[in-house]
């Protein structure tokens, strides 16, 4: 055996140790998945034509805190396949060792949390444990009863475990890191980190807040009660667990090639992370026959998309200014591939999560696409870090317009609001989608239209009109598209008043908020004149918000840009005024799975009735709607006190 290799096989074990360590055992990883994934299969490859055994392990020993719990049946982990050549490859290898020529197979989506065994026992949940080395994990029994999905009750008799991921949804995470960074904690890498930091925490009211989500993906030890993966899947459902709507369920193996490209595709839109999609041979008898490898199962495989964080180098940090004057550091990268797209430039939030990530211009920086959509730097590489390199500082002045810098927080603002950037920032929101929509009035059009003069305020797009003939000559232009994107702008004379509202871009006022305001004050008269006590009576409104659109109504500014849009005919529709109806005044959630009716549905009940729906649970709350599966927010609607009833007595209510 040669020397070198052997030395690289000692230190390929000791790495992939080490980083498991990282991962499963403090939920601080170093490196990106995939990475991990490279040393692992060089692992098996140079054990293997060295004719060794390396235990390749996987998953690390159960940290100290909780009590242990040893699994009934081993929780073995995957093999993965990294392209639609190496996913043939196996299904090809299965017919072979069943002697068959086809096989049905179940594929899932590979949920991107932590998995979690469950045991139930004469219709009860005993026992809920982390994987932890695999063998032996930790017992999180009640913490895994604030997740969401997560039955207390389910109606079996037998004794059933069943294994699956606990999930924390991209805006939840979102919504946590928000938090964290404004109250200066550490944030968390990703979704998954976040998630598996909660459920071992040592107080469930902790994991409460963190509203997380169980999705089941099969079961543990014990006789298969269905026949077939994909039925055993839907037994589960009717017990009271959530599946997801993507999967595909008893397909041949060509439509599991067709199922992973519409998973990759639809990938950035579903509401969790995954990183996969897990191919199952879907018959239990055939799952035996095909057996085990000492890794893991040979009748399931992980076909794993491609990366989404990576390594490169952070060139420079450099400065950009928001629509609301905040200037955030801006990392300009060296162009890597990042989830299928070429990232250069990533966001680092702001100067004091700079400070706390410890990033510096000429690092070493991992890169992750977070949300499928912003990328950002998570962290830099210290150990690679150049002897000469020098703490960024905060600036002083704008960027843009020199104008001195004021500290809000943990930002720093630019106080001018003439502010070229802040100009084109708050134009390009206005036209944006979820605001006026003005198709064909986009970035780039926004930021030339601004440097030639054509626009100023908000209000200066209802006059581009006057200015048709000359923006016709404008290079790359044309006649035609003018027509049209002024046509579009009349039609944009008569908003909607939410739209508009969302448009102005008042701090703190997002989509959802600008429907509560529009529903609760019908004219933008009356939210104009409303004060901030109005203003904090509407549910999911707090004090901050509050001031916020006082001071923007009662400001120079806002009430000048008013009446521009008044001179120019701009008219916000005015919304029916929700008063009256059953539901007056009242704020209800609905949690859990609904067997009558969908979500939606019953929301859109709610509000045809003059109440409200509400995602959260507070004390402005009136009722909690929860069925099977309910976890935080019935938690905390039992701590706070609130009614709460069952979708069968909301639908005798309504019928009533
Ligand atoms: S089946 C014998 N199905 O991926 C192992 N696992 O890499 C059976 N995972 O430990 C696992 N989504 O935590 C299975 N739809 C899915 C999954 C899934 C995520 C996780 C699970 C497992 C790991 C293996």
């Amino acid at each position: 055996m040669a020397g070198s290799d052997q030395e690289r096989l000692t230190w390929l074990q000791a790495e992939v140790d080490r980083h498991n360590r990282l991962y499963h055992g403090d939920d601080t990883p170093e490196i990106s998945d995939s990475e991990f994934d490279a040393l692992v299969r060089e692992l098996s490859s140079l054990s293997l034509a060295l004719g060794v055994q390396a235990p390749v392990r996987v998953g690390a020993p159960a940290k100290r805190g909780l009590p242990e719990h040893r699994h009934r049946a081993p929780m073995l982990s995957l093999d993965n396949a990294f392209s639609a050549e190496e996913l043939r490859a196996w299904h090809e290898r299965n017919c072979k060792l069943a002697g068959v020529a086809e096989i049905r197979y179940s594929a899932e989506l590979k949920y991107d949390g932590m998995s979690l065994s469950l045991i139930y026992g004469q219709g009860k949940l005993l026992s809920a444990a982390t994987r932890g080395d695999g063998a032996v994990g930790e017992l999180v029994t009640e913490n895994a009863k604030t997740v969401a999905g997560i039955p207390h009750t389910i109606p079996f008799s037998g004794d059933l475990e069943v294994r699956g991921e606990v999930m924390m949804s991209k805006v939840t995470f979102a919504r946590l890191n928000d938090a964290r960074r404004e109250s200066g904690q550490q944030l968390f890498v990703n979704p998954r980190n976040a998630a598996a930091g909660a459920m071992r925490q040592l107080d469930p009211v902790l994991v409460a807040q963190r509203q997380l989500e169980f999705y089941p993906y099969g079961q543990g030890d014990g006789e298969a009660i269905r026949p077939t993966q994909t039925e055993v899947l839907l037994a589960l459902q009717e017990m009271g667990f959530t599946l997801p709507t993507l999967s595909l369920r008893n397909g041949s193996f060509e439509s599991v090639l067709v199922f992973v490209q519409q998973v990759q595709t639809e990938r950035a839109d579903l509401p969790f992370g995954i990183d996969g999609v897990v191919v199952k041979a879907n018959e239990t008898a055939l799952q035996t026959r095909l057996g085990f490898t000492s890794r893991g199962p040979r009748w399931a495989i992980a076909y794993k998309f491609p990366a989404e964080q990576a390594f490169t180098i952070l060139r420079e940090i450099g400065l950009q200014v928001g629509r609301t004057g905040v200037v955030t550091p801006v990392a300009e990268l060296v162009p890597v591939f990042v989830g299928g797209v070429q990232v250069s430039r990533a966001t680092l939030h702001n100067f004091s999560d700079l400070k706390l990530r410890d990033v510096r211009a000429g690092d070493r920086v991992i890169v992750q696409r977070a949300g499928d959509v912003i990328p950002e730097v998570v962290g830099a590489v210290l150990a690679d870090r150049p002897a000469n390199s020098v703490e960024p500082t905060p600036p002083t002045h704008c960027p843009e317009c020199g104008t001195e810098l004021i500290e809000v927080g943990v930002a720093y603002r630019c106080p001018n609001a003439a502010c070229p950037a802040q100009t084109t920032g708050a134009l390009i929101h206005f036209c944006g989608r979820g605001a006026l929509d003005i198709e064909g009035l986009g970035e780039k059009l926004v930021v030339r239209l601004t440097e030639l003069g054509y626009l100023s305020d908000l209000a200066s797009i209802f006059e581009l009109r006057n200015f048709e003939s000359e923006l016709v000559e404008l290079e790359g232009l044309g006649a035609t598209s003018i027509t049209k994107l002024l046509a579009m702008i009349e039609s944009r004379r008569t908003p909607a008043l939410p739209k508009f509202l969302y448009g102005l871009g008042i701090r703190q006022v997002g989509e959802r908020t600008s429907v509560d305001l529009a529903q609760a004050f019908g004219e933008l008269s009356a939210l104009a004149a409303a004060t901030e006590a109005d203003l904090v009576a509407i549910p999911d409104v707090g004090p901050i918000t509050a001031r916020e659109i006082a001071h923007w109504f009662a400001s120079d500014d806002g009430r000048r840009l008013l009446a521009r849009f008044t001179e120019l005919g701009v008219q916000p529709q005015s919304e029916a005024k929700r008063e009256g109806g059953p539901f007056a005044g009242q704020t209800w959630v609905f949690t859990g799975s609904l067997e009558k009716l969908n979500r939606d549905e019953a929301e859109a009940i709610v509000i045809a009735g003059g109440g409200k729906a509400a995602g959260s649970v507070s004390a402005k709350t009136t009722t909690v709607v929860a069925g099977p599966g309910a976890g935080s927010k019935l938690a905390k609607a039992e701590q706070l006190g609130i009614r709460v009833m069952t979708e069968a007595e909301f639908l005798a209510l309504i019928d009533g």
